[in-house]
């Protein structure tokens, strides 16, 4: 099992963002401790006196004393309050800070149920894009605008981030969107600058045109059917906007944003029946002939 398939632990950062969410929780952490030990400590003592005590004493000494430790037991919860609130909006500034000129921009589209990815370039050819898996050059900042078709429409949230180290990090769906909620992550792959630029020239290029006779006829497959409706493959004339983009679905790691490893056995069963593995998923089942769904996964299976 890859790291990434393990799940995901704000525990283990490897970003300068995600390490703030972390000192962050350690401070909420502690403090919560601190004033969780507190409160119980004042409970048993609280116990154990009234228990030794029969009558209650009706001095005004003990009122008085009463009154002074809730009114400073009171104080200190508004001030534990204040600093952690103040602590937090720290943090909530650093993670939105947008002044490096020399950061990568990535518009992240939520729909139900899968990311649209598209990286910004002043050039409109030089823009990738792409579907459930994110490329990011490690030690280079990032900028992610996050926004969705189906949530709050038209509501932009920016986030900055960078990975210290290269590796592949796992993301989720943290609004709940519908059924499908949890089958909604998307994969962040930090590489080094090289391995991020082959990434990049090769996502740029039309798809693969069919190695062999069975790729071509996959190809024509596809063509003849409701797919190009929704899905684009660029370098044919597939180009529906409401679906995944497919024309380099195999260099991909998942279908489905996240939910099946992407092989040819998983490939098939999502193409024939998307419904009993993502139900209510806006992709319909198709009854294709065993050679039609041979020639369809062999084609897509060569969109490197
Ligand atoms: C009505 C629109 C629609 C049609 C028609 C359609 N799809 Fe899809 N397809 C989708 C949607 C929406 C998703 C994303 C589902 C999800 O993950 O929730 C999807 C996902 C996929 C994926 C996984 C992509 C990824 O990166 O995870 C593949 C592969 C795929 N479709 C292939 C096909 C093929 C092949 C056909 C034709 C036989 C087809 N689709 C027809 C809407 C459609």
């Amino acid at each position: 099992m890859e790291p990434w398939q393990a799940g995901q632990s704000a525990l283990d950062p490897a970003g300068p963002q995600a390490a703030r969410i972390l000192a962050l929780y350690h401070v909420h952490h502690r403090v919560s401790a601190i004033v969780y030990a507190l409160v119980m400590l004042a409970l048993l003592l609280a116990v154990w006196r009234g228990g030794r005590r029969t009558a209650v004493a009706d001095d005004r000494g003990t009122h008085r004393t009463l009154y002074g430790l809730v009114t400073a037991a009171g104080l200190a919860t508004v001030v534990v309050l204040f600093g952690l609130l103040v602590v937090s909006i720290g943090t909530g500034r650093a993670l939105s800070r947008l002044d490096d000129p020399d950061a990568l921009t990535i518009q992240v589209t939520g729909y139900q149920w899968w990311w649209g990815v598209e990286y910004q370039d002043q050039n409109a050819s030089l823009r990738v894009r792409t579907a459930n898996e994110i490329h990011i050059p490690v030690g280079r900042p990032v900028i992610i605008k996050g926004t969705s078709t189906d949530l709050i429409p038209g509501h932009t949230t920016t986030r900055w981030l960078q990975a210290d180290r290269p590796g592949v990090y796992r993301g989720q769906c943290a609004e709940f969107c519908g059924l499908q909620h949890a089958h909604m992550a998307l994969l962040v792959i930090a590489e080094d600058e090289p391995a991020f630029r082959a990434w990049y020239s090769a996502q740029l290029q039309p798809a693969a045109e069919p190695a062999d006779a069975v790729g071509l006829h996959g190809q024509q497959v596809f063509a003849a059917q409701s797919c190009v409706l929704c899905h684009t493959i660029r370098g044919t004339l597939a180009n529906g906007m409401t679906a995944p983009d497919l024309t380099h679905l195999a260099s991909r790691r998942t279908l489905a944003a996240g939910t099946l490893p992407n092989t040819r056995g998983h490939l098939a069963g999502w193409i024939v029946d998307p419904q009993s593995v993502k139900p209510g998923n806006h992709m319909p089942s198709n009854g294709l002939p065993p050679d039609d769904l041979n020639a369809l996964i062999t084609y897509l299976g060569g969109l490197r």
